[in-house]
C-alpha cells in the first residue's frame, strides 16, 4: 500500500525534529515536505539536526526547508501536516491548512480547547476523534486534531484507568519538568544551571483545563469531567522527561496492589488495534524504591517505534485513604511528537485520511 505524503511544520524545532525522527521510516506516512520559519527557508534539514539520540536518515539530509503555504501543501497532495509551531503562529496557519484540505495534527495549544477540535490521547478518549466531522473544513478533507500539554499527557494515562476503577474527585500534582519542554533554545542557561524555577507560564492552568476535556464524555459536544487536577509546576535542569509527584485523596479503601494492577493492566484502542507507535503497555509499574527517573525511564515503551511512549509509575503508596505515586513520561515523545503521530495513526485507521 502506498504511503501517505505528510509535512512537518516547524521541522527545525524541538518537537519538529522528533516528528522527523518518527516519520522518517514510518510504515504509513511518507515525509514529503519540511517547513520552517523564513529565517531558515532554503536551508537543508541536515544542517539543523540537533537530536543527539536519533540520527537523521542520510537521504533526508539534503531536504530543502520550505516556507509554510497551506495552498501549496494541498496542491502537492500533502494529506496530513504535523504542526510543531509556536501557538501564536499555529493559530491561523493551522486553520488555513485545514481549510485547504489538509489534516493537521498539532502540538500547539492554540486550538486545544476549541469545541469542535479533539484534544486527543488515543488510549484515553479515542471517541473524541469523531469531533472532526463537525469542523467546517471536514467536507473538503481537512481538519484539526490536537494533543495535550506535555505535562498532562503522561499523567492522564494514569488518571483514566484510576478514575474508571476508583472513586475520587481531585488530583494534586507537583511537576519536575525537563528543559526540552521549553523548546529550543528554551530557558537561558544562567537561569537553570544549579537551580529550579517554580513557575512555568500558564502550565498549571492548562493541566487543570485540559484534563477536564481529555476525561470528558462526548455527546453532541464534550461534557467536561468533574475531576480537578491541581498542579504546582517546576522547571528543573533535566534534558528530557517530566517527573510528577501525584497525590489523590480517595473516597474508598484501596490497596497498593489494586492500584498497581489497575495501572499495569490498562490497555486502550491503540494497543487493541496495534497502531505502529503504540506502546504494548502504556503504563509501566516499577517496584524499585528509586524509580522512575528521567535518565533511566524516559525512553520506556516497546516495540522500538514506541520508545518514549509509555508512562512509568513508581513508589505507589496508600495511607489514610490518600494514594501517592510518581509518574514519568517523555515530554517530546508521548507529550509531543509521538502523541501527534499516534493521533494520526488512529485517524488513518478510522479512514479519515483516505
Ligand atoms: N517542547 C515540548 O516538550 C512540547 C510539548 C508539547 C507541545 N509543545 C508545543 O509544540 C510547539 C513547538 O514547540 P517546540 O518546543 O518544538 O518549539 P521550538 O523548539 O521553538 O520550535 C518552533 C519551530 O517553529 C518554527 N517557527 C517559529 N516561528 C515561525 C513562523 N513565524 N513561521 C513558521 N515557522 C516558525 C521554528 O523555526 P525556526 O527554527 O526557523 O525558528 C521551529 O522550527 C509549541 O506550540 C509548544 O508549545 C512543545
Amino acid at each position: 500500500m502506498s504511503r501517505i505524503p505528510v509535512a512537518v511544520l516547524g521541522a527545525t524545532g524541538t518537537i519538529g525534529q522528533r516528528f522527523v525522527s518518527l516519520l522518517q521510516d514510518h510504515p504509513s506516512f511518507d515525509l514529503a515536505v519540511v517547513c520552517t520559519s523564513e529565517r531558515k527557508v532554503g536551508g537543508r534539514l541536515g544542517d539543523h539536526w540537533r537530536l543527539e539520540d536519533v540520527p537523521l536518515n542520510p537521504d533526508l539530509e539534503a531536504m530543502e526547508l520550505e516556507a509554510i503555504d497551506p495552498k501549496v501543501l494541498a496542491r502537492r497532495g500533502t494529506a496530513a501536516a504535523f504542526s510543531a509551531l509556536p501557538a501564536e503562529v499555529a493559530k491561523d496557519l493551522e486553520v488555513d491548512a485545514a481549510r485547504a484540505g489538509v489534516a493537521v495534527f498539532s502540538n500547539a495549544s492554540a486550538h486545544r480547547m476549541d469545541a469542535d477540535v479533539p484534544l486527543l490521547v488515543p488510549e484515553v478518549n479515542p471517541d473524541h476523534l469523531a469531533l472532526v466531522e463537525r469542523q467546517t473544513s471536514f467536507s473538503e478533507g481537512g481538519f484539526l486534531v490536537t494533543n495535550p500539554n506535555c505535562s498532562i499527557a503522561g499523567l492522564v494515562l494514569t488518571l483514566k484507568p484510576l478514575a474508571d476503577a476508583f472513586d475520587f474527585e481531585a488530583v494534586h500534582v507537583s511537576t519536575y519538568q525537563a528543559l526540552s519542554g521549553a523548546g529550543y533554545p528554551g530557558v537561558p542557561s544562567l537561569d537553570i544551571v544549579s537551580n529550579v524555577v517554580p513557575f512555568i507560564e500558564d502550565e498549571e492552568e492548562k493541566m487543570h483545563q485540559e484534563a477536564k476535556k481529555l476525561l470528558g464524555t462526548r455527546s453532541d459536544r464534550i461534557v467536561p469531567s468533574s475531576l480537578d487536577v491541581w498542579a504546582n509546576c517546576v522547571r528543573v535542569p533535566v534534558r528530557d522527561g517530566h517527573l510528577e509527584a501525584v497525590s489523590i485523596p480517595l473516597r474508598e479503601d484501596v490497596t497498593v496492589d489494586e492500584v498497581a494492577k489497575t495501572l499495569a493492566s490498562f490497555r486502550g484502542e491503540p494497543q487493541r488495534e496495534n497502531l505502529p507507535t503504540a506502546p504494548k503497555q502504556p503504563v509501566l509499574v516499577r517496584t524499585e524504591r528509586n524509580r522512575p527517573q528521567p535518565l533511566l525511564d524516559g525512553m520506556a515503551g516497546e516495540p522500538a517505534r514506541a520508545r518514549g511512549m509509555a508512562a512509568t509509575v513508581g513508589r505507589i503508596r496508600v495511607s489514610d485513604r490518600v494514594l501517592r505515586f510518581f509518574v514519568l513520561s517523555h515530554n517530546t515523545l508521548r507529550g509531543g511528537a509521538g502523541g501527534s503521530v499516534l493521533n494520526a495513526e488512529l485517524a488513518h485507521r478510522r479512514g479519515y485520511l483516505d
